[in-house]
Order: C-alpha cells, then structure tokens, then sequence
C-alpha cells in the first residue's frame, strides 16, 4: 500500500476519533488500528495532530480577465496556493459566451486548467445567454456531464435580468442543477456610482457606499423570492450582509432549499478596511460591511444558516490596485478604475480551523463548512469532502498549536500582496496529499502542476434546507 497516516485524530464534520488511515492508488483504502507499517510505502506520524478531509473552496476566479486585467493567479498558481492552504478542489467559473452552448464553455476553460491545475478541479458556469431556447436547453448537456452548477450575475454589465434568472431557475430544477448567484442590485449601484463620481468621491470608502448593505440585501431577497416562485434551490454566493442572511434564515426556516456562502475576509474585516491607505487593496464585490452584518454571518454560522465557506479568490497586482489612483492610461483613477477581487484561497482552511482552535466553532463545523457542504451540495460526496473508505485521499494534516502569521513572502499564488497580511493564526496545516499524493509539506508546495484532474460531479435534487 501506498502510505499509512498514523498516531494522528481523524475530524470530519460529524465525528472525532483517533484512528490510523491506509491509503491506496489515491483512494483511503481502511481506516483502523494494527496496520503493519512495513506493508506501507511511506508511513506519515500525525502524533499530536488532526487529520482532516482536504478543503473544497466552492468559489475562485483563476486566470479571470476581469476590470481591464487578467487575475494574477493562472490556474497553477491558484492550486498551489490552494494545496499550501489544506484546499484539495477548486470550483472555479466559466464565463458562457454569447451563442456558446454551456458545456462548450467547459471545455474552453478545462483546456486551460488541465494542463496547469495542482489539485482537482471542477467548474462553475456563469451564465451569459439563455436568449434562445437551444442556448437555455444547453443547461442540461452540463449536467449530463457533470457540471450540474450555474451562476447569474445581478450585476455587471454581463449580468442577467430578472426573467432570465427565473428561466435558469426553473430550468435548474427541470434538470437537476443549482443556481448561484452573485446578487447585488445593479441599477441602484450604478446611479450611485455616477452621483459619487459626480460629486468627486473617488476613494475606495465610496466602492462600499455604492454597494452597501441595501444595495447587496435587496438583491438578496429579490434572488430568494425569485427561488421562491421557481419552487427552485438557490445559493447564494460570498453572502456579505445581514439583510440577505435575515433573509436565507427566514426562507430555510420556511422550508425552501436557499444556501449561503459566505467568505473569511465577510467574517473577519468590515468596510472600516476602506479608509485605510491601501483600501483599494480590500476592494471586491461584494464589499466588506459593517460590524452587524459581520456579527449576522458569524451567527449564521453558529445557526447552520451558512452552509459553506469559499473564498471568491481573485487576486490583482498592487499596480492594478493603484489604477484606482491613476489608470493604466495615465488619467486620475477612482473606486471604479480598481480591478474587484482579493486573493484567499490559502487564508481559507487556516483561517477558519484557526477559528476552532480559539473555541468559536467546532472543528467538525469547520470541516462541514470548508468540506463536507461544498461537497454535498456541488454533487461530489462520493468522491471527496470527508474521511472514508472509497473516497480520495485528500487529507490535511493540521498542527493546532503551529503559530502562524500571514505574510505574502509565506504565500505560494502569484500576487504580490495579501489582505491578510500580519493576521496571526494559532494552528495551521503542516502537510497536504491530494489523491495520496503529498503536495505540501512545512511550507513547501511539493505537487506538480498538471497533476489536478477534473471532477465530474452527480446530479442534484434538494427537498428543503437540508443537504
Ligand atoms: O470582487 C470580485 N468578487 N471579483 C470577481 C468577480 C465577481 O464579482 O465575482
Ligand atoms: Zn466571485
């Protein structure tokens, strides 16, 4: 056999229990005692440490070409950063092009990532025309094979309007899929960028003011009520607000299959980040918000409400981050001139386990949120998301008493700045193995790139709020 993982205590999102874990051709083979180490290849002491299922980070935008740049993470670069961060499988985003059938669009995408992904893969597709019936049918193809998830937009320019959105949602339904949706109101946001403009407000304070707790929270119940009328699941993406998670908790209480995603820099920073120096560094969409809405999301998570942590890990270069100063062409720049997205793919996992280690969560929660749950809900618990029998030996050994700040020199992506920087965590990951394979190790990314595979996830049905 391929490798023992001893000594060590095994977490998954319902138990906690000391056990050795055998592992096969990539798949954990037993779990038990009494293995003999001589009839193992390599043996792994997790004396003193948990062993975790490897994270599954529901959200990135690799290689996006995105406000006026491309994000600075390619797909090697964003896996790698993911393995040295306990995360074991992207979900990253396909743009559908105007008249391109959906799983076209995948294949567009997986051309790139296929030969560049360090960890397995799987995609998201955002939907961008279901103006004709062949277009909307095109869904079911997807799913057919294996890319039963979608995402409409509210906002930007690529968005979709409303009836479009209740189209894919019925469709959804119809075919076995879930809708995501990145839900801000679009028309409100773009009046008050002009008035904000027009009034000389340029700073990065006014890309929240623009898109700020109404702005996301009416969407949110918009979405929600749309889902509603569909009779359809919903999730919604990077859930930043209180207003939408009054509004996902009222709809779960009521029954309705709705999800929210929330992410480590909603539950960590408020839009206070905006008025520092470099704000324009923290600029995303959605904004960070006020203290209440952070407290709503923490309370969401104690609640069961939030169903599962991502990172929306878009990152751009400071020199992007300062076209909010000055643009690419040399004119002034403000809040609207800086590319949206933040790198986080490898703050996730120790982010949030670090957040067990200091009593605010379980550790069985922190791996619902961060595995489980993304697993259940994208279709892809057969394969990974826990510590079983059969499933992949995407495993994270995780040191709780390991001290840990975040620097961007620690870092693995290629951007040259993080968010996070000087942020201390008390835990953190010693080492990562995708499919049985060690990708990390003390610091070092190990695995190779081209490695990842592509995951072909189940179909989906959901009866209420329960995955
Ligand atoms: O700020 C973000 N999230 N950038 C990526 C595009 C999007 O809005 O999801
Ligand atoms: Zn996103």
């Amino acid at each position: 056999m391929d490798l023992l993982i001893k000594n060590g205590t095994i977490v998954t999102a319902s138990e906690t229990y000391r056990a050795d874990i055998a592992v096969d051709k990539g798949k954990i083979a037993a779990i038990g005692s009494c293995f003999e180490e001589e009839n193992f290849d390599a043996v792994e002491d997790a004396q003193n440490k948990l062993v975790l299922p490897g994270a599954i980070d529901g959200h990135t935008h690799l290689a996006l070409a995105f406000g006026g740049t491309v994000s600075s993470d390619d797909y090697y670069a964003g896996t790698r950063s993911a393995a040295c961060g306990g995360t074991t499988t992207v979900f990253d985003f396909v743009q559908q092009e105007q008249g391109e059938r959906m799983l076209d669009a995948v294949k567009r995408r997986d051309a790139m990532a296929s030969v560049d992904a360090a960890v397995d893969y799987s995609f998201h597709i955002g939907v961008g025309d279901v103006s004709s019936e062949e277009m909307l049918d095109s869904m079911e193809e997807a799913v057919e094979n294996g890319i039963p998830s979608f995402k409409v937009y509210m906002v930007y320019d690529f968005g979709v309007d409303d009836g479009s959105f209740y189209k894919v949602l019925e469709k959804s339904k119809e075919i076995g899929a879930i809708v995501g949706v990145h839900a801000e109101n679009r028309d409100v946001n773009e009046y008050l960028v002009k008035r904000y403009l027009n009034e000389g407000k340029v700073s990065a304070w006014w890309h929240y003011m623009s898109k700020n707790e109404m702005v996301e929270g009416e969407a949110d119940v918009r979405a929600i009520n749309l889902a509603k009328m569909a009779e359809a699941p919903l999730y919604i993406v990077h859930l930043a607000d209180k207003m939408g998670m009054e509004a996902v908790t009222a709809a779960r209480n009521e029954g309705y299959p709705i999800f929210a995603e929330t992410c480590p820099q909603y539950l960590h920073f408020t839009n206070e980040v905006y008025k520092r120096d470099r704000g324009r560094d923290f600029v995303c969409s959605p904004p960070m918000k006020n203290e209440e809405s952070r407290e709503a999301l923490w309370n969401g998570i104690r609640n069961g409400n939030i169903t599962t942590i991502a990172t929306d890990h878009c990152p751009f270069k400071q020199s992007e981050k300062d076209w909010g100063i000055v643009k690419k062409d040399g004119t002034p720049g403000d809040f609207t001139t800086i590319p949206n997205g933040c790198a986080g793919v490898e703050n996730m996992y120790p982010y949030v386990l670090a957040q067990a280690v200091a009593g605010r969560i379980s550790f069985n929660k922190a791996v619902e949120l961060c595995a489980a749950n993304p697993a259940k809900l994208f279709g892809l618990d057969h394969i990974k998301g826990s510590l079983r029998p059969g499933l992949d030996a995407d495993i994270v050994i995780y040191d709780p008493e390991k001290n840990f700040t975040i620097t961007n020199d620690a870092m693995h992506g290629d951007t040259d700045h993080t968010i996070w920087e000087g942020v201390r965590l008390k835990g953190y990951p010693q080492a990562t193995y995708s499919r049985g394979r060690l990708v990390f190790r003390d610091g070092k990314f190990l695995g190779k790139r081209g490695d990842g595979k592509l995951i072909r996830c189940k179909k989906l049905k959901f009866n209420g709020p329960e995955l």
